[in-house]
């Protein structure tokens, strides 16, 4: 841990500055050493008369309030950490920081301000339950990271353009963002803020991950890509609108949002991965999806829904689980997308409220299976009890129900199949 040597690292901080200040009165850059550490404000004071500070800077300990005046630039880091009497801070003359700009477990903290500050490597604001007020002029950043804080607004992240990751969460009391950004090369992440968190993403038009948690309503007006997995998982929110959206490099997966009643991916043509809708109960009618074509891993459904719309799936590189406790939802449009040889994958499954628990070896890879016993699978455990029943049956697909019989040709790649599209969830 770079905090160790406080003292020692103390001293040189004051030496070197002392050093630099003492050859001309308006020093224009001094080092402080790869590593300084201030504890005091006597200690920024002797580093104000640079106008950049090369070096990382580190503030921790017994500080009141502090402030690093007339410092422009910091080529290097600025960690404020574990000052835990520390109520303000201000550097309201710096532009520019090279490295990463990190405060972290400043219980008492309720305002920092960098008023000037335009261009930052990354931001990390972690633990700070007191923080009202975060202030910044920000235009660059690569790396937004904001956690466990009391930011009631992140707005000041509002005018980025462009980013590598963007991280917010368990800050319970911010309930919305607007943001400008436009592209984020590698993942967008939402989860545990406010309980009614409402998020517009307007601008955004690729991004490489995105996953959304606790977010009670979002828009994404413009996202036409997203390179490799979105996720939609236990939101509140009542539809899911992406209208622009064609092609999902990776996973898909909309599970466990409670009061999810429309979803609108109309223009959505490719899924790299595996699609997994699972869970949303208030999601009767599937719609949003007829567009899409081809889906690169599994496909699962389950859930309550009475119409699922799959009219241009051509191809399924993975198995299809679809598995719903609605007792009229009909697997006939399922069954013909089956036997056209649409699914790939060695596993097919339709079910319904109405139909047994009861497991159908399909004729087309009967042939190559190897037993014969028949047995059966709880239709509330599918894919746990799938290995147990590698084998295939002859009877057993009874029942009232018409369209519904369950089928599940049997395969070793069943469980790799659905364990994957479960891995792409965490
Ligand atoms: C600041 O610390 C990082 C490692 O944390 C190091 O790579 C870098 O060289 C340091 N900066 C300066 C100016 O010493
Ligand atoms: C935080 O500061 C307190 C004293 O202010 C000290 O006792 C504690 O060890 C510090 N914790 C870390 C992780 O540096
Ligand atoms: C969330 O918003 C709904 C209305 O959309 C409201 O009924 C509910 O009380 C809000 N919950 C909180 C915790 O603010
Ligand atoms: C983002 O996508 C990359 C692949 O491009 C993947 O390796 C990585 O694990 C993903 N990260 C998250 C947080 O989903
Ligand atoms: C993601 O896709 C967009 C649109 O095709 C492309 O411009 C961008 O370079 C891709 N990003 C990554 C990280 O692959
Ligand atoms: C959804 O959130 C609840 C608590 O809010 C949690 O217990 C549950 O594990 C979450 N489910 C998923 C799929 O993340
Ligand atoms: C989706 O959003 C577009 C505008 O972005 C709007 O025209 C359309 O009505 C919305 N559709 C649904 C189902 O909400
Ligand atoms: C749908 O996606 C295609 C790219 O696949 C794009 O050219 C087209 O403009 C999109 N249409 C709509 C209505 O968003
Ligand atoms: C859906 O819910 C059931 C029961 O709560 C759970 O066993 C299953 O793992 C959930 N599925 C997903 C994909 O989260
Ligand atoms: C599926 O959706 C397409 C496009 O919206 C529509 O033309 C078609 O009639 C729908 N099919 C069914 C069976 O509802
Ligand atoms: C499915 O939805 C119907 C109402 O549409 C409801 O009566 C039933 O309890 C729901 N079943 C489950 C398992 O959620
Ligand atoms: C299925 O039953 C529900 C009521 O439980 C009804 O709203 C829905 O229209 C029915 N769907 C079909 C396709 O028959």
């Amino acid at each position: 841990m770079q905090f160790k040597n406080a003292l020692t690292v103390t001293a040189l901080l004051g030496a070197s500055a002392l050093a630099a200040t003492s050859s001309s009165s308006i020093a224009s850059s001094c080092s402080i050493g790869t590593t300084a550490t201030a504890t005091a404000q006597a200690d920024l004071d002797k580093i104000a008369g640079c106008s950049t500070i090369v070096g990382n800077l580190t503030i921790t300990g017994d500080l009141g309030s502090a402030a690093l005046a007339s410092v422009k630039e910091i080529d290097g880091s600025l960690t404020i950490f574990n000052a835990t009497s520390l109520s303000s801070f201000s550097a309201d003359s710096i532009k520019k920081i090279t490295g990463d700009l990190n405060m972290q477990e400043l219980t008492i903290l309720t305002s920092a301000s960098f008023g000037s500050l335009e261009e930052v490597d990354s931001i990390n604001l972690v633990t700070l339950p007191a923080i009202s007020t975060f202030s910044t002029d920000l235009q660059t950043a690569n790396n937004i990271y904001v956690s466990d804080t009391a930011l009631e607004s992140v707005e000041g992240f509002a005018t980025l353009k462009n980013v590598n990751t963007f991280n917010i969460n368990n800050n319970r009391y911010l309930t919305s963002f607007q943001s400008s950004l436009q592209s984020v090369s590698d993942s967008l992440q939402f989860s545990s803020n406010g309980d009614n968190t409402t998020l517009a993403f307007d601008d955004l038009v690729w991004a490489n991950n995105i996953t959304l948690r606790d977010v009670n309503s979002i828009s994404f007006g413009s996202l036409q890509t997203v390179n490799a997995s979105l996720g939609f998982i236990n939101n509140t929110l009542p539809a899911l609108n992406l209208t622009q959206l064609a092609k999902v490099g990776q996973s898909l997966s909309i599970v466990s949002n409670d009061e999810l009643s429309k979803v609108a991916f109309t223009n959505l043509t490719a899924i790299g991965g595996g699609f997994i809708i699972a869970n949303n109960t208030q999601l009767k009618t599937i719609d949003g999806f007829s567009k899409v074509q081809t889906v690169g891993g599994a496909i699962e459904v389950t859930g309550n829904f009475t119409s699922l719309n799959l009219s241009s799936l051509k191809s399924v590189r993975g198995g299809a689980n679809f598995d719903s406790s609605a007792s009229n939802f009909s697997c006939d449009a399922l069954k013909k997308l089956q036997s056209n040889g649409a699914i790939q994958g060695d596993s097919f499954v339709c079910k319904n409220g109405a139909t047994s628990t009861s497991v159908k070896m399909s004729s087309t890879s009967s042939g190559s299976s190897k037993s014969s016993a028949t047995s059966s699978a709880s239709s509330s455990d599918d894919s746990s009890n799938a290995q147990a029943s590698v084998s295939s049956s002859t009877s057993s697909s009874s029942k009232k129900s018409k369209g519904a019989a369950p089928e599940l040709v049997p395969a070793t790649s069943f469980m790799g199949v659905f364990a994957a599209v479960a891995v792409a969830l965490l």
